[in-house]
């Protein structure tokens, strides 16, 4: 591809690509323990239910650590990602474990999946590196069945109160006097040239997405900051300073329903009432 052609995107999709052999050995992608994995399995529950014949839409699974918890919890799962290297993790890890999991390439922002196609669609760590949030979320409107539910896990790694900005400086400090972390893969440089061009550019608020949510026309949008159980259990693998520059990071997770029924003026632009 020229470099005319070359867009945010494309450097997203690299960025990923690249990180695809060593992600899982972080704590925070991967599930480490029994611990964590409960956690995740109460905040599936308490948001999406049982899966037991539904479907399930892990948006931008990645190396399927998502789709796996779906997975657990009896849902059918399709999981979406543009970056081939982790869609082939995805893939093995699947196969290995005979999960009830398949596997496409696609851009998160459009799907060209069918209308009314999913019961739910999960999403983590996506959000914020979105270009284009609305068209995205226009998107997951379209390809969830009336009344289905989309659940957003991100986080504001930004959050600008005393609180935070003095934990963010606790855990640099205390960073100076750990060991380098092993983190191949990331490429600081293109990380921030990235960020400079999302949507998100400034930390994806919770609230900010939620009102991207409401004018794509959802409904019932529920913001859940009750991290404490899987924040914990991933503490008891992360150094002093990692645990506290997390603390310091607003995590979050955003339930929103599509309406039962579609009136005239709960349409979305662009869409036309059943
Ligand atoms: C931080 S990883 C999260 C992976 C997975 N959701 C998880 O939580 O373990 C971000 C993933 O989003 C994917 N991604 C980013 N933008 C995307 C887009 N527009 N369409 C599809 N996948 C995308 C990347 O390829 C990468 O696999």
């Amino acid at each position: 591809m020229s470099q005319q052609n070359w867009t945010v995107k494309d450097d997203i999709r690299e960025y990923w690509s690249s990180r695809a052999e060593t992600f899982d050995l972080s704590v925070g992608h991967e599930i480490f323990g029994d611990d964590e994995r409960g956690a995740w399995h109460a905040l599936i529950e308490r948001h999406l239910g049982s899966g037991i014949g539904r479907k399930a839409l892990d948006l931008a699974s990645g190396t399927g650590v998502i789709s796996r918890l779906l997975c657990e919890k009896g849902f059918s799962v399709t999981g979406l990602d543009f970056a081939e290297p982790m869609l082939e993790r995805a893939k093995a890890k699947a196969k290995a474990r005979g999960l009830d999991a398949r596997y496409m390439e696609g851009d998160a922002e459009d799907t060209r999946l069918p209308d009314d196609a999913f019961d739910v669609i999960m999403t983590r760590h996506l959000v914020w590196t979105l270009p284009n949030p609305q068209a995205a979320f226009a998107d997951w409107f379209r390809v969830l069945k009336p009344g289905g539910r989309v659940l957003i896990v991100d986080a504001d790694m930004t959050a600008r109160g005393f609180g935070a900005r003095l934990l963010r400086r606790i855990a640099a400090f205390l960073k100076r006097f750990a060991p380098p972390a092993a983190m191949p893969g990331i490429d600081r440089e293109r990380h921030n040239r990235i960020l400079e061009q999302v949507h998100f550019s400034k930390g994806a608020r919770a609230e900010d997405v939620a009102a991207l949510l409401a004018a794509a026309g959802f409904e019932n949008i529920v913001i859940d900051r009750v991290f404490a159980p899987i924040r914990k259990a991933q503490g008891r693998h992360m150094p002093l300073h990692q645990r506290i520059d997390r603390a310091s990071q607003d995590r979050y997770a955003i339930q929103a329903s599509k309406p039962e029924n579609l009136t005239a003026e709960a349409v979305p632009p662009g869409r036309h009432a059943a």
